[in-house]
């Protein structure tokens, strides 16, 4: 399916990484993929991961410095030429507050949150434009907590609200050369980011209950929707949220068996 289309992935961190379910999809389906990587411990562990696709190439980025961003865009330009996708897998939140109340986010905060989490995926955008092929796909991941009230996300909450609303923009700009840029909403999975917010372990098991889907969300799953939304598959979808959360959102009040009802 990703014949002859070369891209890069923002954010594999380590084996369970959301963007690692993306990277195999596109992998196995023949994609020249390339990766960014953030700091020497990160580099370590993506090296191991991709030991068996030596051809893939990575670069260093902390997306919180435009010229890093900048770089990238001239490395995978020199080393690829153009550009038929990128996956936005990056967030970053003081884990001090991922607990308590919203309104306590200092100004340092909520700006560094909103930076690295929503701006790094304009500013991808902008370094890439110029050698992405028309028809190109761009995917960010998101989460529920953007529009809905999840207890412990707060600012990232706010900070994947302005993803979103990024990606809108970003599709409107860039849709008359045909290229798409949509957002992955995915249910809570057990990942290195996912453990700074408090009480995830309780978010995973309300999910798995309350879910349509009585499951959690896998990787895997997550891989295929980034397969479908990076591939020619989903030509006419942009702009778009694309829930892959088991059916989560779309539940007030399920799985009855979740809540204590005697208390
Ligand atoms: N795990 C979940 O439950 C869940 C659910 C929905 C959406 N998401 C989103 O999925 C994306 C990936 O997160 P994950 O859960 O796979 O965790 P992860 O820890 O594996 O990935 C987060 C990545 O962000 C990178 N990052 C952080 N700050 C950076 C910076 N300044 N520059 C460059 N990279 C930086 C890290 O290096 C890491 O690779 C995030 O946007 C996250 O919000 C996660």
């Amino acid at each position: 399916m990703m014949k002859g289309k070369k891209g890069i992935i923002f954010g594999v961190a380590n084996q369970r990484s959301i963007a690692w379910g993306i990277a195999q999809k596109l992998l196995e389906n023949g994609a020249e993929v390339a990766f960014s990587y953030m700091g020497e411990r990160l580099k370590g562990s993506l090296e191991k991961l991709i030991i068996d696709y030596p051809q893939c190439k990575m670069y260093e980025c902390d997306a919180s410095d435009e010229n890093q961003i900048e770089n990238v865009a001239e490395q995978f330009k020199n080393d690829h030429g153009s550009c038929d996708f990128i996956v936005h897998s990056i967030a970053f939140a003081d884990k001090d507050y991922l607990l308590g109340n919203f309104y306590k986010t200092p100004k340092d905060v909520f700006l560094q949150s909103m930076d690295i989490s929503a701006y790094t995926l304009v500013s991808i955008t902008r370094h890439f434009e110029s050698i992405l092929n028309d028809n190109a796909s761009i995917v960010a991941l998101t989460y529920l907590g953007s529009t809905k009230v999840v207890q412990n996300y707060n600012v990232m909450g706010v900070a994947k609200a302005c993803l979103e609303a990024s990606a809108r923009y970003l599709a409107n700009d860039l849709g008359h050369r045909g290229i798409r840029v949509n957002n992955i909403s995915a249910g809570p999975v057990n990942t290195l980011a996912a453990r700074g917010i408090s009480d995830f372990t309780n978010l995973l098991k309300i999910h798995r209950r309350v879910a349509p889907l009585r499951s959690n969300t896998t990787q895997e799953e997550v891989g295929g929707a980034g397969l479908f939304l990076l591939s020619d598959l989903s030509k006419g979808i942009t702009g778009e949220t694309m829930y892959v959360d088991g059916g989560y959102n779309k539940v007030a009040v399920g799985g009855i068996d979740a809540y204590n009802l005697d208390s």
